[in-house]
């Protein structure tokens, strides 16, 4: 898969589709020369380099001008540009020493190809069939070696950037910006998709052509966040749903981030995108090793849902580590929207007897079981069972008794000024020492890149996993960071804060995860806030959003679900009054299907939908909508309607979900279906009819309608007939 050209000095990663070239040029820079469809000989490319121009410099050992021989121009396109030197376009690395030079300047010294992914100290990571080369560059003048990982995948049409940089001289050095990658396109003809949103509107689709000048898609609010995800996408003018070049960047990292683009006089395209370096500042001491995230790069000559459909087995199959992913995702049933905090034991027990007539397999009491904690006020630190309010043993025995798995909920990295844990610790609290502390929620950050508070909730969870032996826990996070300051830090590295944060969650959930692997672990941010591929590493759910209803979540888990699979998409039927429940319910089928409501409300009519609705999950779940392919048929942002299809790997079963939004009179509208195979016979649910897969591909189904309502559904099941 990779190989290299001595005589030519071309390095070419390729798998059956694509190909990926680097050339190392006699000043020492590796130059990229190809990213695209595999090509079947490399050792062309060296006449893709631009002619004229090339650079000269004083050198100072003998005091001449000197040409570079291998006529490197200023707008090479490069893996790594020089900081401080007459290329302008944004180096991914800046490197400082005692001297207050700001120049930084890696140069080739050799590489080697090896099988496998790095594994990088301390940060989640891709793993699988790949192979590795490892190239290695040096500033000599700062004595830091940087090793640039360029990772491709056997069965994929993924590449995975990262760099480790390595301190090899006698005094420290300081990292001002240390992102994960670049890569130069000869051309700027596309348009940028990225995520933005806030709270209860998550993932809202933006695409711009990419403009003269620069853009960012960024976060610097402590977390991925609601607001900017670290997915985005690249179409090349014109590319469709299956059509035309798409390039798509995702991290492996759930802290500040920076995607940025720049493009110059030549209309080249130049891009960096990994940790924000917005505060960022790293020492690195002799000897010591610092690790950017990974950058994953899905490459598609077949438009957005090729780039999507690699995207979802790549973080099924390369990223996920709980060991049960491909396994079923069990009904889930949240008290959260039922009753908030105002619970007791007799009312979790009704629920629970509720939740089963609608088929539920996995109750989660959600908040306001621990500490003092009976509104968002108090008690977030104080991870001990709050015994006059709930009876947990007697609740998890009820569950066990009806066949249920039990799970529950934490918010590990927070703190209430008013709890035990901040009243023995105020110093746990990030930011401590300021005269005004940022509340959010009416909670404080703890200061997790320090190892006493890491290991402090460490403790407090054990003891509690220890006792509640649960099935589940639901990883929460309800505010941004502000204020980072860290006690445990000197003066001159609060520029780590940030990052620490992130490598302090980790750590925590980490060894959670390897010492508890049976509990599937749900990630959590204010809904889905922090909806990212570090998260997913150790959690194979994320919950979505706390918008459920229709109006606004078919966009949101419509664009998801464009970066993510639907096996990790937490979704939930709720009693929001815009839709019934059953609209609701087929919605949430296309993620892991749950409930959050007050069940002893809901009607017998309702309840009979929804369990009707569960069966319906539990028969396809694994095979159609997770293990299955996805097509995004219709956008809600370019119509009045949305439609998803999955099908089966053995194309023998396929769900359709059409939503519209506004009402409909009088739609002629014939839906072509994908993926199926073209020779069988399928019947469908709409009007029981038996086609072709052939028919339904170029005729469609007939989704002509004389009238439909706002926020109404069909949900079709499609099934070979034998
Ligand atoms: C925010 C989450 O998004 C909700 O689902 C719920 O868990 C609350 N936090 C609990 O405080």
């Amino acid at each position: 898969m990779i190989r290299y050209f001595r005589q030519e000095r071309i390095l070419a990663l390729d798998n059956d589709s694509i190909g990926y070239a680097v050339y190392f040029n006699d000043a020492g820079y590796p130059e990229t020369l190809y990213f695209g469809k595999r090509l079947s000989d490399y050792t062309d490319l060296l006449s893709t380099r631009g002619k004229g121009g090339a650079l000269s410099y004083y050198d100072m050992a003998t005091g001449k001008e000197r040409t570079f021989a291998d006529n490197y121009r200023a707008d090479a396109p490069l893996e790594i540009s020089p900081h401080g030197r007459s290329d302008k376009r944004g180096a991914p690395v800046i490197v400082r020493d005692a001297s207050g030079s700001f120049v930084t300047d890696f140069r080739y010294c050799r590489h080697k190809i090896v099988r496998g992914a790095p594994e990088l100290e301390g940060l989640p990571h891709a793993h699988g069939a790949c192979e590795t080369a490892d190239i290695v560059l040096e500033d000599k003048r700062l004595r830091v070696r940087a090793h640039l990982y360029l990772t491709i995948f056997a069965d994929k049409d993924v590449l995975v950037k990262s760099f480790r940089f390595e301190n090899i001289g006698r005094k420290k050095v300081r990292l001002t910006r240390a992102m994960s990658m670049q890569l130069d396109l000869p051309h700027m003809d596309y348009d940028l998709v990225h995520f933005h949103g806030r709270w209860a509107k998550e993932r809202d689709y933006a695409e711009n052509p990419v403009p003269d000048g620069v853009q960012e898609v960024s976060s610097n609010l402590g977390r991925s966040s609601a607001e900017e995800n670290p997915f985005v996408y690249l179409k090349e003018r014109g590319a469709t749903t299956d059509h035309g070049e798409v390039i798509g960047f995702n991290l492996i990292y759930s802290g500040n981030f920076k995607f940025r683009t720049f493009t110059g006089p030549s209309h080249a395209l130049h891009i960096t995108y990994g940790i924000n370096d917005e505060d960022f500042e790293w020492t690195l001491a002799p000897g010591e090793l610092f690790d950017t995230p990974q950058a994953v790069i899905a490459y598609s000559a077949e438009g957005t849902d090729r780039m999507s459909q690699t995207f979802h087995r790549f973080i099924r199959e390369n990223l996920m580590t709980y060991a049960a992913d491909r396994d079923y995702k069990p009904v889930l049933f949240n008290s959260w929207e039922g009753c908030y905090f105002d619970f007791d034991t007799d009312l979790i027990l009704s629920y629970i007897d509720d939740a089963c007539k609608i088929g539920t397999e996995l109750f989660v009491l959600d908040d306001g079981w621990f500490g003092a904690r009976n509104t968002d006020c108090a008690g977030l630190g104080d991870w001990t069972v709050n015994r006059e309010k709930i009876d947990l043993h007697r609740v998890m025995a009820h569950c066990r008794e009806r066949g249920l798995r039990f799970g529950i909920w934490f918010e590990p990295e927070m703190v209430n000024p008013d709890s035990d844990l901040f009243r023995a610790h105020p110093e746990y609290a990030l930011g401590w020492g300021d005269p005004e502390l940022s509340l959010a929620r009416h909670q404080l950050h703890l200061d997790f890149a320090n190892d006493d508070v890491v290991g402090n909730l460490y403790a407090q969870m054990k003891a509690f996993l220890d006792e509640y032996p649960v099935d589940y826990i639901k990883w929460d996070y309800n505010r941004i960071v502000s204020e980072h300051i860290s006690q445990a830090l000197p003066p001159e590295r609060q520029g780590e804060v940030y990052h620490r944060l992130v490598l302090g969650y980790y750590a925590l959930l980490g060894r959670l995860t390897s010492e508890y692997p049976h509990i599937m672990f749900e990630g959590c941010a204010s809904g889905g806030g922090r909806f990212d591929l570090g998260t997913l590493y150790y959690c194979p759910q994320i919950w979505c959003s706390d918008e459920s209803d229709p109006a606004q979540r078919i966009d949101i888990q419509f664009n998801t679900s464009l970066g993510y699979p639907l096996s990790c998409i937490g979704s939930h039927v709720n009693d929001s009054k815009v839709a019934p429940y059953a609209t609701k319910a087929a919605l949430a089928l296309f993620g892991t299907y749950g409930y959050e409501m007050n069940p002893n409300r809901l009607t017998p009519e309702e309840i009979a939908d929804l369990a009707r609705m569960a069966e319906i999950y539990k028969k396809y779940h694994r095979a159609v909508i997770s293990d299955g392919t996805l097509y995004h048929l219709r956008a809600p942002y370019e119509g009045n309607d949305m439609c998803m299809q999955c099908v089966s790997q053995d194309k023998s079963a396929s769900l359709v979900l059409f939503m519209n939004k506004l009402k409909e009179p009088e739609q002629s509208r014939f839906l072509r279906l994908k993926g199926l195979d073209a020779k069988r016979r399928y019947r469908n649910t709409l009007d029981q009819s038996v086609h072709t897969g052939e028919y339904y591909m170029r005729v469609g189904l007939n989704l002509s309608f004389s009238w439909f309502d706002e926020f109404s559904h069909r949900l079709i099941v499609i099934t070979e007939e034998n």
